[in-house]
């Protein structure tokens, strides 16, 4: 069974470079919630303290976990930048004003999907990459079954996949709810309910985070998962027998999105950070620690091995529908309600 996917990364990475006179501790400190996979948000940490002498404390959570924490301190802000995640919760976090303004100088050297991320908010959140939806498999598990891999997400319905798939639990990521608000857009709002009724025949596990199921899949634990297809390529590279499939009908999209928490004790830091962080040099740190989105600057190459966004068949995503407060809690509500409710 898959182990609880949380991390809270009490490293605290001290600065030990000393900015040119000054001691680290003068520059003071900045505090983070990343959503990114675990190790590009320990090396940007890192990275970032070491060139600003800034103490960088960072912890990690699902997109959901970290807005749930932002709205719960909002009287008294112990975060100050909410780094990575999908966008839509961002996009809510900035309708429900807990999203500081600010217009980083940085904004003209960012593709149009990143930019519009921004204006779309009223600039109280910007993109940093994008990813597209699809499944993750373990090829080995499932030839050793003898079930032939899915293309299409009709697929997932079939019998065959019973037991063998997992998602994660839209309440505490942001993955979960890009393929939920993905299915509504293919298929109107209650076909699509009948699907992850039918889905949830086959599924054995809702992790918590978004890359729970593609970690069990590496695993062997689970055959197929719904993941950002960039995470299967992040457990290939590791060793691990995993392959992905774009789905036949289209698929959805996130962009990875960063947001200046509203009333946050260390603001001058944290636009320093937003605008560190939307360079090329920062944005290369997410390939290095193995994370293959497609970076938001213009001038970042895209790696090598990221999938290729332009070859996959995407959805026009509403983002403004489906990043709507009202819209984003009422889909997760059904599905808690008429899904997740239900016996397997
Ligand atoms: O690579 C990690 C990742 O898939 C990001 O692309 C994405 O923004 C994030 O995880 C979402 O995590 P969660 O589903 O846990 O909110």
């Amino acid at each position: 069974m898959l182990s609880r996917h949380f991390f809270t990364l009490a490293a605290t990475v001290a600065a030990t470079l000393t900015l040119g006179a000054l001691p680290a501790a003068a520059q003071g400190s900045l505090n983070v919630y990343c959503s990114a996979q675990v190790e590009w948000c320990q090396a940007a940490a890192n990275a970032f303290a070491k060139e600003t002498g800034i103490r960088v404390n960072m912890s990690q959570k699902g997109s959901g976990e970290v807005l749930a924490q932002i709205r719960a301190e909002a009287q008294n802000p112990r975060g100050d930048v909410w780094y990575g995640g999908t966008g839509d919760p961002h996009l809510q976090m900035a309708e429900d004003k807990l999203s500081a303004v600010y217009r980083s100088p940085m904004l003209d050297q960012l593709h149009d999907w990143a930019r519009k991320q921004a204006e779309q908010s009223g600039y109280r959140t910007v993109g940093i990459y994008a990813g597209a939806m699809g499944f993750g498999y373990n090829p080995e598990l499932l030839g050793k079954r003898n079930i032939a891999a899915p293309a299409c997400w009709k697929d997932l319905l079939d019998a065959r996949f019973k037991g063998e798939i997992q998602m994660a639990n839209p309440q505490s990521s942001g993955t979960a709810y890009v393929m939920i608000a993905t299915m509504v857009q293919l298929m109107g709002e209650d076909q699509a309910f009948d699907y992850l009724k039918g889905l949830h025949r086959n599924v054995n596990a809702y992790p918590r985070s978004g890359t729970g199921p593609i970690k069990s899949v590496a695993r062997g634990e689970t055959g197929v998962s719904i993941s950002f297809v960039h995470d299967a390529v992040t457990e290939r590279l590791g060793g691990f027998p995993v392959q992905y499939v774009v789905p036949c009908e289209g698929t959805g999209y996130e962009i990875g999105s960063m947001s200046i928490v509203a009333g946050a004790r260390n603001e001058r830091n944290a636009k320093r950070f937003y605008d560190w962080a939307l360079s090329p040099a920062a944005q290369q740190i997410g390939a290095e620690a193995k994370s293959f989105q497609t970076p938001s600057n213009r001038n970042t190459p895209i790696p090598a091995e990221a999938p290729k966004m332009d070859q996959i068949k995407l959805i026009d995503y509403d983002f403004a529908k489906y990043g709507s407060s009202d819209e984003r809690r009422r889909l997760i509500e059904r599905w808690d309600r008429e899904v997740n409710s239900l016996p397997r």
